[in-house]
């Protein structure tokens, strides 16, 4: 596996909002064992769930208001991670501090930034504003741990030619033929899948002809680094989007380690279009698909790929690969811009924004 290939510098979810409580709750994150607990006034704390003196995992203390005891020795550090209390110091308080990490509640889900704490800026958390409207209902809370380098999954994403082979409930050989528009900004890749006059894929076929053909589109937006919304579609051939059923799911990832990852999901709707109980129905079925039809495969990829990164194995690159290719060009810049950067007061801008049809792009 590459080393560093983590961009720090960023907003990561911790997990769902309603995961994190008044209870001391640990979960990795790019390698690092966090603890996370709501404090007095609700709002969340972020501290390295590492006790300095034996380095007993905090997770296994006790909160006491705004401050976590040790459940070994007894050290207690506060939420700015100062050590406040040491019952077995014969009164010498260690002049110790255990890191923190700024976190900020948006969406429903906790986020922690990862990197250098003055660079922390909320604008650059993903907008997932749409999955909160008034005229949609979302069903929120999917959680699922896969043994996956979390690029493999974004690859697995932003390739959804995979339907055809892996979901054969959700896709067809139809999703084979997409055409493909590819748009980047500097920091978000943006993959337009269309599939005009296609098959109905058997999961709509109680609202369309078994056999009949629809409009179908898969648009799966990336902000850099692994957070995605995935726009959906489905209309009457050459009918208007408005008729349209459509839809969108989130698929936010959370590294763990090089080869594990924390992937949190949701699925929205318009309120016209399903009920509470037809969006939990799509809901369960996401889970069914990532659990028993992702998350084998792409965990099967990563066992045979071992610890060794993607790209020096020198895999054939298909057309479908191509927007997965970019979003791993663009995120190795980022890092090692990050690394350049590190310690300077400013960050440097990324690439020029560009669009492009399949067949306009360059896999090597
Ligand atoms: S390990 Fe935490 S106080 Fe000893
Ligand atoms: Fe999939």
């Amino acid at each position: 596996m590459a080393a560093h290939n983590f961009l720090k510098n960023s907003w990561y979810v911790a997990g769902w909002s309603v995961e994190v409580t008044k209870s001391l709750f640990s979960r990795t994150i790019l390698g690092e064992s966090i603890l996370f607990f709501r404090k007095e006034d609700g709002q969340v704390a972020a501290l390295a769930n590492r006790c300095p003196h034996r380095f007993a995992p905090l997770d296994m203390g006790t909160r006491e208001g705004d401050s976590v005891r040790c459940g070994y020795h007894g050290l207690t550090f506060d939420t700015e991670g100062r050590c406040i209390a040491a019952p077995t110091a014969r009164g010498r308080v260690p002049d110790a501090t255990i890191r923190t990490f700024p976190c900020e509640e948006r969406h429903g889900l906790v986020w922690v930034w990862m990197g250098e704490p003055h660079r922390a800026d909320v604008t650059r958390i993903a907008d997932l504003s749409e999955f909160e409207a008034p005229d949609v209902r979302h069903a929120s809370g999917g959680y699922l741990h896969c043994a996956v380098n979390y690029q493999l999954l974004i690859d697995n994403l932003l390739d959804l030619s995979h339907a055809a082979f892996v979901h054969p409930i959700f896709g067809n050989m139809s999703m084979c033929e997409a055409e493909l528009t590819i748009k980047t900004t500097p920091d978000t890749v943006r993959v337009d899948r269309w599939m005009p006059g296609c098959e109905v894929p058997l999961y709509l076929t109680g609202l369309f002809q078994p056999g009949s053909q629809v409009d179908h589109w898969l648009d799966m937006l990336l902000y850099q680094p692994t957070n995605m919304i995935l726009y959906f579609g489905v209309a009457a051939p050459g009918g208007s989007r408005k008729d349209a059923i459509t839809g969108l799911a989130s698929h936010l990832l959370t590294p763990e380690s090089e080869t594990s990852t924390h992937y949190f999901y949701s699925i929205a709707q318009p309120r016209h279009l399903a009920t509470d109980a037809d969006l939990q129905i799509a809901h369960e079925a996401q889970r069914t698909a990532f659990t028993l039809e992702d998350k084998p495969i792409v965990e099967a990829c990563q066992r045979m790929m071992g610890t060794t990164d993607l790209m020096s194995l020198n895999p054939i690159i298909l057309p479908d690969d191509s927007g997965a290719v970019r979003a791993r060009r663009m995120l190795a810049r980022m890092v090692r811009r990050e690394m350049t950067n590190a310690g300077r007061a400013t960050d440097d801008g990324d690439a020029t924004p560009e669009t492009s049809q399949i067949g306009e792009d360059s896999f090597a």
